[in-house]
């Protein structure tokens, strides 16, 4: 019988033909930046799945109490959430007239409908159950939102692990409703306080949280900046009021008892 399986190669393996196959702009010509535009917006899609991918593995090494391997997973996290930031730079090559040569044809579509993006909110605690209504249901979209909606976050992976490693968290905290934002919490800011003081492992392993939480902040920073630039206070067009939305979501920390407790240490 004669062998049919293709010996792997570059092309077979990265799936190459399907890989430069999927750019398809809808401008007549097509305007020049629109390939640019679309591009980019599939690397930020795939780089929002490798971070769900390494989010995942931070809960599960959390959860098997393996801080270490934990920490250099959120280093690998911060290290794409830079390159994540540094992209925009590309964008903003772009001018707001060469925005403009094909923006109309974009429709309704719009980065509020990136569910990859809503995930990964939700897997750090920025939880909306609305989100979940702008997905149809039985999507992929919609499925993996929703599995992730009712899943600890890395929070509480977070708060469990420190638990076990005999820090009074309260049991209300380790059992509470993980649909919801976690909340502030006197008793874990003391908690907090004391691991910077006297536990220089987990100490570092705040401040990797830390780095994440910063790092997501200045994405959305960076972005609003480039929307305000390129399209100025015009509403977005996924039907949002556009840069002045996108600022009401700059600054609000994911982890807040790690940012309250700074100006006690
Ligand atoms: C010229 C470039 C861009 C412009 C003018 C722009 C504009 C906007 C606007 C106005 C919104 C608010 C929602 C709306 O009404 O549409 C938005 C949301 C969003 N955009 Fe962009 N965007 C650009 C590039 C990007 C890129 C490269 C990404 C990467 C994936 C991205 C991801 C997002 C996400 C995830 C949201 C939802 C943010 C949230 O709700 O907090 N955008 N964008």
């Amino acid at each position: 019988m004669a062998d049919t399986t293709a010996a792997v190669t570059y092309g077979n393996y990265l799936r190459l033909e399907e890989l430069l196959s999927l750019q398809h702009p809808r401008s007549e010509g097509a305007e020049h930046d629109e390939l640019l535009f679309i591009i980019i917006h599939q690397v930020y899609e795939l780089w929002f799945k490798e971070l769900l991918h390494e989010f995942d593995r931070v809960g599960n090494l959390l959860t098997a109490d393996e801080s270490h391997r934990a920490q250099h997973t959120l280093k690998r996290i911060l290290t794409i959430l830079k390159v994540m930031v540094a992209q925009l730079d590309i964008l903003e090559t772009m001018t707001p007239l060469e925005f403009l040569s094909f923006r109309a044809r974009l429709e309704a579509a719009s980065g509020f409908q990136s569910d990859q993006f809503r995930q990964i909110e939700f897997a750090l605690g920025a939880k909306n159950e609305r989100a979940l209504a702008r997905f149809p249901e039985h999507s992929r979209a919609r499925d993996a939102l929703t599995k992730r909606y009712h899943a600890p976050t890395v929070w509480d992976a977070f708060l469990r692990y420190l638990s076990r490693e005999g820090y009074p968290v309260p049991a209300s905290l380790l059992s509470r409703d993980v649909t919801a934002q976690p909340q502030p919490s006197p008793e874990v800011q003391q908690i907090l306080v004391d691991v910077y003081r006297r536990d220089v492992k987990n100490a570092e392993l705040c401040e990797r949280l830390v780095d994440l939480d910063e790092g997501l902040q200045e994405w959305r920073y960076r972005h609003v900046k480039m929307v305000e630039r390129t399209i100025g206070m015009k509403p977005g067009t996924g039907g949002s009021s556009g840069a002045a939305y996108l600022a009401t979501t700059v600054g609000t920390p994911l982890f807040p008892d790690l940012w309250q407790i700074r100006g006690r240490l």
